[in-house]
Order: C-alpha cells, then sequence, then structure tokens
C-alpha cells in the first residue's frame, strides 16, 4: 500500500466543500489514516512549494494558502500516489477532466481546490512537513481488500 498527500486548499472550506471532496476520495477506495485541520504559516507554504520559488503565481499562491484554514491527510492505497492525482485532475480546472475535483469544482488555476503529491520523494517530504509519524494511523476499513 502506498501512502500520498493531500490537503484541501482554503477556498474549499471556505465554499463548504469538505465533505464532498472527502467523500469523493473515501469512494474512490483511498484510506484516510491522518487527517487535520491547520493553517500553514509562510514556511510551511514556503517548503511546500519550494520549488515554484520566484516564479510569478509564487506569491499570490503563498497568501492565497495562507488565508485560512486548510484540510491537510494522509491518503493511503494501491498506487495512491497516481491515482490521487488522476482523481484531482489537471492543474488547470479547464484543463482537467469534466469528472476530476478540479474539473468539477474548480474556476481558477490558483484556487483549484485540493493538492496531491506529484511523486513517491514529493509525498514523504510533504507527509513529513504537515504530520509526525505518531499522527499517521493503523487500522482496518470494513470493506478493505473488497475495493
Ligand atoms: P503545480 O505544482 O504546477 O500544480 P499542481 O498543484 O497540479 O501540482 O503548481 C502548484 C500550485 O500553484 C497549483 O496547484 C496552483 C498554483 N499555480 C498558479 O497559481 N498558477 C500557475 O500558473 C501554476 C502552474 C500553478
Ligand atoms: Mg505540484
Amino acid at each position: 500500500m502506498e501512502r500520498t498527500f493531500a490537503y484541501l486548499k482554503p477556498n474549499a472550506i471556505q465554499r463548504g466543500l469538505v465533505g464532498e471532496i472527502i467523500t469523493t476520495l473515501e469512494k474512490k477506495g483511498f484510506k484516510i489514516v491522518a487527517l487535520k485541520m491547520i493553517v500553514m504559516d509562510e514556511h510551511l507554504a514556503g517548503e511546500l512549494y519550494r520549488e515554484h520559488t520566484g516564479k510569478d503565481f509564487f506569491v499570490p499562491l503563498m497568501k492565497f494558502v495562507q488565508s485560512g484554514p486548510v484540510v491537510a491527510m494522509v491518503l493511503e492505497g494501491e498506487n495512491a500516489i497516481k491515482r490521487l492525482r488522476h482523481t484531482v485532475g489537471r492543474t488547470d480546472p479547464l484543463e482537467a477532466d469534466a469528472g476530476s475535483i478540479r474539473g468539477r469544482y474548480g474556476v481558477s488555476v490558483r484556487k483549484n481546490l485540493i493538492h496531491a503529491s506529484d511523486s513517491p520523494e514529493s509525498a514523504s517530504r510533504e507527509i513529513a512537513l504537515f504530520f509526525e509519524e505518531r499522527e499517521i494511523l493503523d487500522y482496518t476499513l470494513a470493506l478493505e481488500g473488497e475495493l
């Protein structure tokens, strides 16, 4: 089983889409093994998006992601990293598959509702930025293994 990291961006919380997005993830067979609501600070946001430092969208992105609470989570499942990226959809909601989360609910690139790790390296790095190992829980789902 692979682990990946996702967080719902401040506009997902503002728009009351937390339940719907989490429902989509559960129905898609992701197991939530860690979950919390936090407000990101400058340091955390800068670390998370360090690959984008200096790009034209970096400063507005920093401001947006710190603008309110986010819901951070660790998801577990078969091919979780690639499957989550597919479920989330392309960065620009206009290019995202209509059935993806960004395609369904997204309006603009900056406020594309949800982040998903893009590789095994990013997933481990991002999980460690947001969660301590003891916050990642081990339990069994009722239907596990029957997806
Ligand atoms: P990126 O890592 O390219 O996208 P993804 O979230 O799909 O991995 O960019 C990180 C975030 O930066 C993206 O989710 C939204 C924001 N962003 C912009 O605001 N403008 C842009 O032109 C790009 C490429 C990204
Ligand atoms: Mg990215």
